[in-house]
């Protein structure tokens, strides 16, 4: 069984990339940990449990929520306009009678590593906030992890923020490069893949018609959510024919790794820059000299990869 630790800001890819992960077999959510990014942290926790209920995992799922702002940048705002007000595309949820538990993201993170040395994958869905401060709480949580796998950056395509930065790295550049100069075996799932990996509305219509009964709830809630999503890559002019999935290819990358193709970078984030902060510096040359090496996702088999993400529901 592989065990993670979904750790995310819970809008609408990340709540894809949860329901993927519960009904894929043989896998265990030890916990999810929740941080400030798509909407506020505590919007996030929320979503998740709503999330969690509608699922019905079959075992309870620790919620923790962590940080709700950047280690020390000011908010700079939140992605209402690409997941709705609520994060989840404005679709209302049922409550869940399951609450947060008193531990924070951080303790969370070290304390499961720490019970559970080299077992652990953490997939990170946001601001790496929370395993900075992870880092912070126990340094030699880097040798805990079994891998860590994050969304976030760009090396190759343009940034989704700025002109060069990717949301998750934006919105707290000192905490992601802080986790890739940690030493910790990261990879990094960016959008030179992510964009490659699209669900359209001819896929939806595939969920609709050949999805198993027990998910249908499921099916509906992402039918309903992602209306949101694609409109507003519509909008956008993304002109890329479908909405990309950020999140669970990040996931997918973590279950089944041979989905990409990726190549040892060293890699520093800019924190200062007027125009750059929160860019991938990765250091392309011969013999690099800055920063640790890290895995980035360069490729993905996309047909299959779009291919593994439906078939967990059908
Ligand atoms: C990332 O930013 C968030 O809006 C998404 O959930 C994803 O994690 C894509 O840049
Ligand atoms: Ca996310």
């Amino acid at each position: 069984k592989t065990r993670i630790i979904i750790d995310c800001d819970t809008g609408i890819d990340d709540a894809l990339a949860i329901l993927y992960a519960l009904r894929t077999p043989d896998v265990v959510v030890e916990g999810i940990t929740t941080v400030f990014g798509n909407i506020d942290v505590a919007q996030a926790a929320d979503n998740t449990l709503r999330l969690l209920a509608l699922a019905n995992p079959g075992y309870e799922i620790p919620v923790a929520l962590g940080a709700s702002q950047a280690l020390v940048r000011e908010l700079g705002g939140f992605s209402t306009h690409v997941h709705g007000e609520n994060g989840i595309g404005g679709v209302q949820l049922p409550p869940s009678s399951q609450l947060p538990v008193l531990e924070t993201a951080a303790e969370f993170i070290v304390r499961l590593a720490d019970e559970n040395p080299g077992e652990i994958i953490l997939v990170t869905l946001g601001r790496l906030t929370n395993l900075s401060l992870a880092l912070d709480l126990d340094p030699a949580l880097t040798g805990k992890l079994k891998k860590v796998v994050a969304m976030g950056g760009t090396v190759f395509k343009p940034g989704n923020v700025t002109a060069v930065a990717e949301a998750n790295l934006w919105g707290d550049p000192e905490a992601a490069d802080r986790v890739f100069t940690s030493g910790l075996p990261v990879l990094l799932v960016g959008l030179d893949v992510t964009l490659k990996t699209l669900i359209t509305t001819e896929h939806l219509e595939l969920l609709r018609q050949f999805g198993k009964e027990e998910n249908k709830a499921l099916i509906d809630f992402m039918d309903e959510s992602l209306k949101y999503y694609f409109n507003f890559y519509r909008e956008a002019n993304y002109l890329i024919g479908g909405a990309p999935l950020h999140d669970p290819l990040a996931l997918m990358a973590a279950l089944q790794p041979d989905l990409l193709t990726c190549r040892q970078m060293k890699v520093r984030v800019e924190t200062r820059g007027e125009h750059t902060a929160g860019m991938v510096v990765a250091d392309l040359r011969a013999q690099p000299k800055a920063g640790e090496f890290i895995e980035v996702a360069v490729d993905v088999d996309a047909e299959r990869a779009v291919g593994v993400f439906l078939s967990a529901f059908m």
